[in-house]
């Protein structure tokens, strides 16, 4: 596996990839890698000639009090995965090197980033689909790929690559989970060892109500009322628990057919999300 730190580097290794026709797939991280982010790695082997990774803790995504300063930093261990799971190149960037002092261009995929995540944390779905906007740029990839854990974010990035044009395929990997359900995160290792026992019922939260909903009930604020209750019972503090459409993350009717229920929560200080999508 190749490093590199600079824009210059990086294309000085894909473009001779590019002129002998070989395709580039393209896996954005930010770094602190989980059998979640290597099993975006291993599907893009099977996509592509030549696997891109890039490791950038991007501080535009972050809002004021968030964990930017103490994201969990793990660059050796990182490189040591990467290694194992084959991949050709690591993009491994400094903020300098990827923001200009000056720079007056952002990305802002309208609507969609001011709903449940976007509304908690003003400012960071802008901060993703810059950043990813930019990561294409650098990167030309043919193909990238995102987990389903982030639903929101890949509609945004989704809708980003169809508004603007973007020459890419977007790729969606299911979600990896512990054996308990509780799907896999960086910001897992910031739980303490009670909250790791609580953490587990997010996803059965979600789970109860999809089976909720596949049983045929359709008073959908009534199931996320039930959720938020069990939630909050069970020392979370949630966030949102909405039964939407997949195709628009809109709220769910009783007539729509493929649905992603959404959830976020905090436990401690550490904020967690998930979801379960199925079609009825
Ligand atoms: P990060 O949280 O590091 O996640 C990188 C990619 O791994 C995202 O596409 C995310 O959805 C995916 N991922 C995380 N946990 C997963 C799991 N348990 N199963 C499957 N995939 C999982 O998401 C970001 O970084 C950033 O916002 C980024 C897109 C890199 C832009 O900065």
């Amino acid at each position: 596996m190749q490093t590199v730190n600079t824009v210059s580097d990086l294309r000085a290794i894909i473009t001779p990839w590019r002129l002998a026709n070989e395709s580039v797939a393209f896996v954005p991280t930010m770094g602190n890698l989980h059998s979640g982010h290597l099993q975006l790695v291993n599907e893009a082997k099977k996509t592509a000639d030549h696997v891109v990774v890039s490791i950038f803790v991007n501080p535009t995504q972050f809002g004021a009090g968030e964990d930017f300063e103490t994201y969990p930093r793990t660059e050796h261990e990182d490189r040591e995965k990467l290694e194992d799971a084959d991949t050709d190149l690591l993009f491994l960037p400094a903020v300098a090197e990827v923001y200009s002092q000056d720079a007056k261009t952002t990305v802002t995929v309208t609507g969609l980033s001011d709903l449940y995540c976007g509304a908690s944390r003003p400012g960071h779905f802008s901060g993703v689909a810059t950043i990813v906007c930019k990561l294409f740029n650098i990167v030309q990839p043919d193909i990238a790929l995102f987990g389903l854990k982030d639903f929101q974010q890949l509609a945004i990035i989704r809708t980003m690559v169809r508004d603007l044009n973007i020459p890419v395929e977007i790729i969606g990997i299911d979600t990896v989970r512990e054996s308990n359900g509780l799907a896999m995160s960086s910001r897992n290792g910031y739980l303490t060892d009670d909250e790791k026992k609580i953490a587990p019922r997010l996803y059965r939260s979600l789970c109860a109500a999809q089976d909720a909903v596949l049983a045929g009930r359709h008073t959908f604020p009534d199931i996320e009322q039930q959720a938020l209750q069990f939630l909050q019972e069970a020392g979370f503090r949630p966030d949102y628990f909405f039964v939407c459409r997949s195709s628009d993350l809109q709220k769910a009717t009783g007539e729509d057919v493929d649905l992603v229920i959404l959830a976020a929560a905090k436990l401690g200080k550490t904020r967690l999300i998930d979801n379960v999508h199925f079609s009825r």
